[in-house]
């Protein structure tokens, strides 16, 4: 039986159409089960009886993984090979089935581009079906952001320079007059001056220290100020912190002092918004090349470095963090708060 288009059925018990994330579609050809996954930015997954048999992680769209998932069945059923893996860089959502946060409202601040840790979180919490709205930090960075912006169907997107007074509170007073309230938040930013970050933290300038800190720790804990009153129900914080902050990691230097006082900072905001049901999380992920990396020198050997020492033997992504954040944000993860979550295949404690 020839696998047409028509012979494929949509999961009714997830949203179709405009304003759905990940949409699924089943056929039946004989008495095997042919699932379909796919993600509006063109990720998609196809199982035959619950096995993969084929991934895509490059469409253009979901239409057209859709497209070429079906090519793919076909092959299959013809007995021909199904060349179509992702190049391995598939993310893990479409194999997530089930709308874990759907109905829920978040802010992420700090997507740059596609290769930024804010990025990978987006993506994976609406793939769980949150509502999301997100910052560019100024016109510059607005083009990038922009069409990554509509792949969330994000509606509200505005820009925010931490360092301009005004524009953190014009992000939370446009969120709370259009949703009312707000679930989570990720802050995923973080910056110090060329001449900070690359000498010796005793040789930092006080105006040096001061710009480190206000980026990269202050911000987080006025973000918290101001989403604490929108969390009427609970919800989530999230910031992105690095093992630098634990132990002397090389080049990493005032970085890492300022990564200390944020971490510091989140048991200290765990402690007093706990009792309001908003957990607060830092993030610590293993090194991804991103841009904000590319300001550390011989950043190639830490990647190194962690891919062989790390438990897993593994680097990890922007899609491994985003994922394991978005399951924080869950009510599933309600009693985990306080923290430092590290998500660098336990590079932590082998170094
Ligand atoms: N890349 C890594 O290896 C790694 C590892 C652990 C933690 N982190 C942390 O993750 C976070 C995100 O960094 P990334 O690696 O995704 O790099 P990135 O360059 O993609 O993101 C950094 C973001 O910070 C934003 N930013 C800087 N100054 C700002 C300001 N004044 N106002 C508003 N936004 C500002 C940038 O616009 C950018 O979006 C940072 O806190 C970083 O320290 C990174």
């Amino acid at each position: 039986m020839p696998l047409d288009t028509a012979t494929w059925e949509p999961n009714k018990d997830m949203p179709v159409g405009k304003g759905a994330t990940v949409q699924q579609f089943f056929a039946k050809v004989g008495n095997d089960q042919f699932e379909i996954s796919v993600a509006p930015w063109g990720e998609g997954q196809l199982t035959v009886n619950g096995r993969e048999i084929a991934r895509t992680a490059e469409a253009r769209d979901r239409r057209q993984a859709f497209s070429s998932l079906k090519q793919a069945a076909e092959r299959y059923i013809r007995g021909e090979p199904v060349d179509l893996t992702g190049n391995g860089k598939i993310r893990l959502i479409p194999a997530v089935k089930a709308k874990l946060l759907q109905g829920k409202k978040g802010l992420v601040v700090g997507i740059a581009n596609q290769r930024s840790i804010a990025w990978g979180c987006a993506a994976a919490f609406r793939a769980f079906g949150a509502d999301l709205a997100v910052t560019y930090l100024d016109d510059k960075a607005k083009k990038y952001v922009d069409p990554l912006a509509r792949e969330l169907e994000c509606k509200i997107v505005m820009p925010l320079d931490v360092r301009v007074p005004g524009q953190m509170e014009a992000v939370f007073d446009t969120i709370s007059k259009q949703w009312g309230r707000l679930d989570f938040v990720v802050h995923s930013i973080a910056f110090a001056p060329q001449d900070a970050l690359h000498g010796r933290v005793v040789d930092v300038s006080l105006e040096g220290f001061l710009t480190t800190m206000q980026v990269s720790c202050w911000t987080f804990l006025q973000m918290a100020r101001l989403a604490e009153p929108l969390m009427k129900k609970g919800g989530t914080l999230f910031t992105m912190t690095y093992y630098g902050s634990q132990t002397v990691v090389k080049n990493y230097n005032i970085m890492g002092v300022a990564k200390a006082a944020l971490e510091s900072a989140v048991k200290y905001a765990s402690a007093e918004l706990g009792p309001k049901g908003i957990r607060v999380h830092a993030i610590s992920p293993g090194p991804l090349a991103t841009r904000a990396a590319s300001g550390i020198p011989e950043f190639d050997k830490l990647l190194e470095k962690a891919k062989a020492k790390a438990p897993a033997r593994s680097l990890v992504s922007i899609e491994d963090v985003g994922a394991a954040t978005a399951f924080l944000a869950h009510d599933a993860a309600r009693l985990i708060t306080g923290d430092t979550i590290y998500i660098d295949g336990g590079y932590h404690v082998v170094d």
